[in-house]
């Protein structure tokens, strides 16, 4: 089955921090979805879409601002069922006859409580169980300033809260839905249930799996590329091994990956991506060692910004120069997610301030005049993993921690030596391997150790040392954004360091980071 054949959902965003979670509560019932700001979506672009349903997502605007945003004219003519959240409650009650009124000690912030009405509809199915102990009330999470005051004709009230009497209403006849809540953040507990109600009620059969993707992702990139040869950029995470293994299904040997190793990766990490794609999944590989040249620029740099953007600008020439050695290759595979796809809504339009600059390959393509592959844009962080295990990527492989494009010069604060690069490999592996000993690492979003600039004096046997103090670090995050530091036990931490101390020459203290971010970052610079 194609993607264009499946049934689609249009959610129009209005520029709400959480719409990307309605697109991830659809995609785990099987939906498939996309986002689109609201002022990008028209008349002809709703025809071609063709959705099967609307959402219009929550934002921060109020409806009686000058140039509020409205939702694209003709939409309420589809003949499609549409659900309203929020802001988009508001809109919608005022788009068809309904009003709304600005806050005034009516706003809702944080939890609340939502009874029935006497109007039941299917739409609720599950919900005001008076069994499940709430006593027939519902959790939800609110987030408004204004509030609907009088429904649109048609409309019924389902549901109400102390301070929002319409927070949940319908008009049957129509299947148009509105909460003037949000389903689909966790606080609201039975808020998945309500979105499965809605793309139930709107005839959805739930067609998107990673099986029917695969198919459709190895179609789609055999007719893009036809007989062209493509290349692709390794670095041994997830995302650039599942593009590449999916690549290599649709087009074998057409595909040749890069590896670039810029003698800042982990203990042994090479020899395991080169044996991975060359021997296990028989893909050509170029294993281009280039450590000598990044370590050679990096000689007396420690400024954070300088050395991100040295080993940007060398990745690029050194990859262009192995691109060229392979000759006539016309297209280049990258693996963009689809969060890095979504245009966001900007209302205040300024520039957000760089905190770091992010290595990636972005600026080859235009560089380089090449086409670009990106079989996974449409995909969330966890779907790629669901990809790569329906490939039959090993889970270990899967399920491994983030490593970010920088590799080990990012928790190298200080000058970068191969001596101190040499010891935290050392000491990393111990840490990891600590984790792993305690079945921890999956509970870890991501773990490593950092070498700090600077030794402290210690005591061995009888002798003084003199040698470097480590930071370990370990965060539980959703998607890298927010981090909490992981709550080890002191045993656990105790044990390590001593493990690291014993194990590693050149280490002689070893500090715990507990920073969360914000105000830290996860990565030290
Ligand atoms: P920070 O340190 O900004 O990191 O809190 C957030 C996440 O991004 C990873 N990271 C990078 N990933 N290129 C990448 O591919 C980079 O330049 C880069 N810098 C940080 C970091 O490991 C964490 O998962």
């Amino acid at each position: 089955m194609t993607q264009d054949a499946h049934d689609r959902l249009l959610i129009i965003d209005f520029g709400s921090q959480v719409t990307q979670l309605i697109a991830r509560r659809l995609r785990e019932l099987n939906v498939y979805c996309e986002i689109h700001p609201f002022n990008k979506v028209d008349t002809a672009f709703l025809h071609a879409f063709a959705p099967k349903a609307v959402i219009f997502s929550g934002g921060p605007a109020s409806v009686f601002a000058d140039g509020a945003p409205m939702p694209p004219a003709g939409v309420f003519d589809l003949g499609v069922p549409i659900l309203g959240i929020c802001y988009g409650q508001q809109v919608m009650m005022h788009c068809l006859g309904g009003k709304v009124e600005r806050g005034h000690g009516t706003a809702e912030f944080g939890r609340a409580y939502v009874t029935p009405t006497p109007t039941t509809h299917p739409i609720l199915s599950g919900w005001f169980d008076t069994d499940d102990g709430a006593g027939g009330r519902e959790q939800v999470w609110m987030s408004h300033g204004d509030h609907v005051s009088e429904i649109a004709p048609g409309f019924q009230v389902l549901g109400t809260s102390p301070n929002a009497p319409f927070a949940i209403t319908a008009n049957p006849e129509r299947h148009f839905y509105a909460v003037q809540f949000h389903p689909e953040v966790h606080h609201t507990p039975k808020g998945a249930q309500l979105y499965e109600n809605f793309v139930r009620l709107a005839g959805f059969k739930g067609d998107w799996t990673m099986g029917a993707y695969r198919e459709e992702a190895i179609r789609k990139i055999r007719e893009q590329v036809g007989d062209e040869r493509v290349i692709c950029g390794l670095s041994g995470g997830v995302d650039s091994s599942v593009a590449a293994v999916l690549i290599h299904e649709a087009i074998g040997d057409q595909l040749t990956c890069v590896f670039v190793d810029h003698g800042l990766l982990r203990l042994g990490e090479a020899e395991q991506v080169v044996t991975m794609f060359r021997d296990t999944y028989n893909i050509p590989l170029i294993h281009a060692d280039e450590s000598d040249l990044f370590l050679g620029a990096l000689e007396g740099v420690s400024d954070p910004e300088v050395k991100r953007k040295t080993i940007g600008r060398l990745f690029i020439e050194v990859f262009e120069k192995h691109a060229k050695s392979i000759g006539g290759a016309k297209f280049l595979a990258q693996g963009t997610l689809y969060p890095d796809v979504i245009e966001s809504v900007s209302f205040s339009g300024g520039p957000s301030v760089t905190i770091k600059s992010h290595h990636n390959v972005g600026g080859l393509p235009e560089k380089m005049g090449m086409k670009l592959v990106e079989p996974l844009r449409e995909l969330f962080k966890d779907e790629v993993r669901a990809l790569g295990r329906e490939l039959g990527l090993p889970q270990s492989f899967i399920g491994r921690h983030p490593f970010p494009g920088p590799g080990l010069a990012i928790r190298c604060p200080g000058e970068i030596t191969r001596e101190k690069l040499d010891i935290l490999r050392r000491a990393d592996a111990v840490y990891i391997d600590q984790i792993r000993k305690h079945g921890l690492y999956d509970e870890i979003w991501q773990a490593f150790a950092a070498i700090l600039p600077m030794k402290t004096v210690g005591v061995m046997g009888d002798g003084r040392t003199y040698d470097y103090a480590l930071a370990l670090r370990a965060v539980t995050s959703v998607d890298g954004m927010t981090a909490d530091y992981y709550p080890f036990t002191h045993d656990f931490l105790g044990e390590t360091a001593t493990r690291i101390i014993n194990e590693v020459q050149g280490v002689n203290r070893v500090f715990y980071d507990c920073t969360s971010k914000p105000p830290g970052t996860i990565e030290l610079e």
